[in-house]
């Protein structure tokens, strides 16, 4: 046993591994609670996992929720990839190893993580693309089906590329064409005043990406559809994070991407999902030749090909598609159940946290405390939010901000442990109760917070 500098007793560092148990002990953590905590973790179904990625030394990962750690098997691939199929396969790689087929084989197995059923998705250039794709399909149905309906409603506090995109697409079409925003609130009361006649579609984030808040995909697509418009889903801070039923929700179209929930990689292409009902008549505006029915009969005129793949547009990325197969892959193989459950448990414990320990200071939990509307991240504000996270970071505990005064910690259960959360406030408590934050390079700003 250790005694601490104010005289008490410290547990034992039980996790060899783990050097920071002693800053733990520095910053005037209760051991026995962390050891609870780590407890924990050696009795978590899903630890093992934790070993399929790579997480540096004396760091804590908070921020999956914005780029998924490295998995282990990437850079093999990447390898692979480069020396063999690249290499050595040259030109003829596109149909020996499979890369024509790529976004529809991985498409299937993003499918399988979010209850998409087979043949319906694509892994193909970024969420915002998509989403202009998807979108402008929704717009020409409603053209055909409700052509009085003009208005595409999306969140106020929507992912503000997913915003941009929307209003690019209606300046575009012109013709009456706007986009009207609604708060939260509008949306978890199912749409009790904005979903007028005149709304031809609604464009939601499942998970808030500030606040971390989870609207209830199946309710909400009813409420959509009772209101007489198309419902689109973007699932960037859900996919591989929760149980998602696409199909069974009656989701119209969706999109996402594989680089945060899913460890894809830096810029690992995105996907788009189409319905059943909607699979003979979707359409998109970006009519590339890989979207084409037989791209290399090379005809003066574009048909679009019948499944899916009338998604892609242009040349893929095997090289990034490849590597966000591997993650793919790993999702593949956990228990989403197991997943969601472990999720909530780090972010009650998050929660409860940061209530008990650093209610001397002020910090609120903006993140919902129902499970029903709690996406895999817990975000808190503090007024000097971004000098927090960069003390943090200084120590680090890997978190991100975003304007305003938001602190957010992304919870990846496949490698956030209980005894990382722990760590984590406690680090934070430190650095507030000794106002570490206060130091002029914790004011300096990057181009990417
Ligand atoms: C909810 C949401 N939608 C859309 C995007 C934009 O994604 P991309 O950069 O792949 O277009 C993001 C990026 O973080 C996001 O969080």
């Amino acid at each position: 046993m250790t005694t601490l500098d104010d005289g008490r007793d410290a547990e034992p560092i039980t996790d060899p591994a783990d050097s920071r148990a002693s800053e733990r002990a520095r910053v005037g953590a209760d051991a026995l609670d962390r050891a609870a905590c780590a407890q924990r973790d050696a009795d978590d179904p899903l630890r093992g996992f934790r070993d399929e990625f790579v997480l540096p030394p004396e760091t804590i990962y908070l921020d999956g929720n914005s780029l998924g750690a490295q998995t282990k098997g990437a850079a093999e691939r990447a390898q692979d990839v480069i020396s063999q199929e690249w290499g050595t396969g040259l030109i003829r790689s596109w149909n020996d190893a499979g890369w024509f087929d790529l976004p529809a084989v991985l498409g299937d197995k993003v499918a399988g993580l979010v209850g998409g059923g087979a043949g319906a998705t694509v892994v193909t250039d970024t969420t915002s693309i998509n989403l202009f794709k998807a979108a402008s399909a929704a717009c020409k149905i409603q053209t055909a089906d409700a052509p009085g309906r003009r208005v595409i409603l999306t969140q106020r506090e929507n992912f503000p590329s997913d915003i941009y995109m929307l209003e690019g697409l209606a300046e575009q079409l012109g013709d009456g064409w706007e986009v009207r925003l609604v708060d939260d609130a509008e949306v978890t009361a199912g749409f009790p005043t904005a979903l007028t006649d005149e709304v031809a579609f609604v464009v939601l984030t499942h998970v808030n990406y500030r606040t971390g808040r989870l609207f209830d995909m199946e309710s909400t697509t009813s409420a959509i559809h009772a209101g007489g418009a198309l419902a689109i889903w973007d699932l960037c801070h859900s996919a591989g994070a929760l149980e998602i039923d696409l199909a069974g929700s009656g989701a119209d179209l969706a999109v996402g991407c594989t680089y945060k929930f899913l460890n894809g990689g830096p810029g690992s292409p995105a996907f788009v999902w189409v319905s059943e009902a909607l699979r003979t008549r979707f359409t998109q505006p970006l009519s590339g030749w890989w979207g084409h029915k037989q791209p290399f009969e090379m005809e003066p005129s574009y048909t679009p090909a019948e499944g899916i793949r009338r998604y892609l547009t242009g040349t893929q990325g095997i090289i990034s598609m490849s590597v966000a197969e591997v993650g793919l892959d790993i999702h593949s193989r956990a228990d989403m159940a197991a997943v969601r459950q472990k999720s909530l448990a780090l972010s009650d414990l998050f929660i409860e946290l940061v209530d008990s320990r650093l209610s001397h200071h002020p910090v609120e939990v903006v993140t919902p405390r129902e499970h029903a509307q709690r996406g895999s991240q817990v975000s808190i504000t503090h007024p000097e939010g971004f000098a927090v996270m960069s003390a943090l970071i200084e120590r680090g505990v890997i978190g991100d901000y975003r304007e305003p005064e938001v602190l957010r910690f992304g919870l990846t259960p496949l490698y956030v442990g209980f005894a990382d959360v722990w760590d984590t406030v406690e680090v934070l408590r430190d650095i507030l109760d000794n106002r570490l934050w206060d130091a002029p390079q914790h004011k300096v700003r990057g181009a990417v917070t």
